[in-house]
C-alpha cells in the first residue's frame, strides 16, 4: 500500500443531507466511511446510534468503519454489525475483557479494531496486537470533531509501528482527529496506513478533491 486509506468521518457531514453526503463519499477516492458513535458517558457528547448507522449503510458503497466511543461496547457489537459495520473499533479504556471483546467482533465476521486515548501508552497493545486488524490512535481527545491535532501522535505512531513489526502482526495503524493536508504525509511516513478526517473534508469547498489530495503523501 503506497497511499493511506482515507476514512472521512460523517460526524462532520450535514445530518439533514446524509444521503447526499454519503453519495459524495461513494464518488470520491475515500476507502472507508468512518462512523463515530458517542454515548454521552464514555465521551462527553452524543452523536447518533443504530438507526442512523443503518441509514448510512443503505446508501454507502464503501465499508463502514465504526468507532464505538461507548461504555460496555460488547453489548452493542452484534447490533452494529447488523446495522452494516465492517470494521468495529472499541476503546481499550472501555474494555476490561478486551481479548474476549475482540474475539466477539471476529466471531461476527467483522474486522476488529482497538482505539487508544491520547494518554494511553501504545505498549498496552503488546499482548493483543496479533489478534487485531486495526489499532486506532486518537490524535485528539475523543468526543468532538474539529479539534487541534496533538503533536505527540507522531512518536506514538512510530512506537506502535515498531511494536507491530516486532510481533509480526498484520494490524494497520489508523489516526483519528485533527487530520489535515499538513500532517497526513507525516503520519503516513511515521507508519499510519489509515487516516480519518472529518471537518477537514466536510468544511472544504471541494470535499472530493480534498479526499484525493489526502492520499498524496509524497
Ligand atoms: C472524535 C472522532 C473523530 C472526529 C474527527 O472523537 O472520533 O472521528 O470525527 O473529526 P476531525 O477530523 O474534525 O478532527
Ligand atoms: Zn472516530
Amino acid at each position: 500500500m503506497n497511499t493511506p486509506l482515507i476514512a472521512p468521518s460523517v460526524l462532520a457531514a450535514d445530518f439533514a443531507n446524509l444521503q447526499r453526503d454519503v453519495e459524495m463519499l461513494n464518488r470520491s477516492a475515500a476507502d472507508w466511511i468512518h462512523v463515530d458513535i458517542m454515548d454521552g458517558v464514555f465521551v462527553p457528547n452524543i452523536s447518533f446510534g443504530l438507526p442512523v448507522t443503518a441509514a448510512i449503510k443503505k446508501h454507502a458503497q464503501k465499508p463502514l468503519d465504526v468507532h464505538l466511543m461507548i461504555v460496555q461496547p460488547e453489548r452493542y457489537l452484534e447490533a452494529f454489525r447488523d446495522a452494516g459495520a465492517e470494521i468495529l473499533t472499541v476503546h481499550y479504556e472501555a474494555c476490561p475483557h478486551l481479548h474476549r471483546t475482540i474475539q466477539h467482533i471476529k466471531s461476527l465476521g467483522a474486522k476488529a479494531g482497538v482505539a487508544l486515548n491520547p494518554h494511553t501508552p501504545v505498549s498496552v497493545l503488546q499482548d493483543i496486537i496479533q489478534d487485531i486488524d486495526l489499532a486506532l490512535i486518537m490524535s485528539v481527545n475523543p468526543g468532538f470533531g474539529g479539534q487541534k491535532f496533538i503533536e505527540r501522535t507522531y512518536e506514538r505512531v512510530r512506537q506502535l509501528a515498531a511494536l507491530i513489526a516486532e510481533s509480526e502482526s498484520r494490524a494497520i495503524i489508523e489516526i483519528d482527529g485533527g487530520v489535515n493536508q499538513d500532517n497526513a504525509p507525516l503520519l503516513y511516513h511515521a507508519g499510519a496506513r489509515a487516516l480519518v478526517a472529518g471537518s477537514f473534508v466536510f468544511s472544504a469547498p471541494d470535499p472530493e478533491a480534498t479526499i484525493s489530495n489526502l492520499k498524496k503523501v509524497w
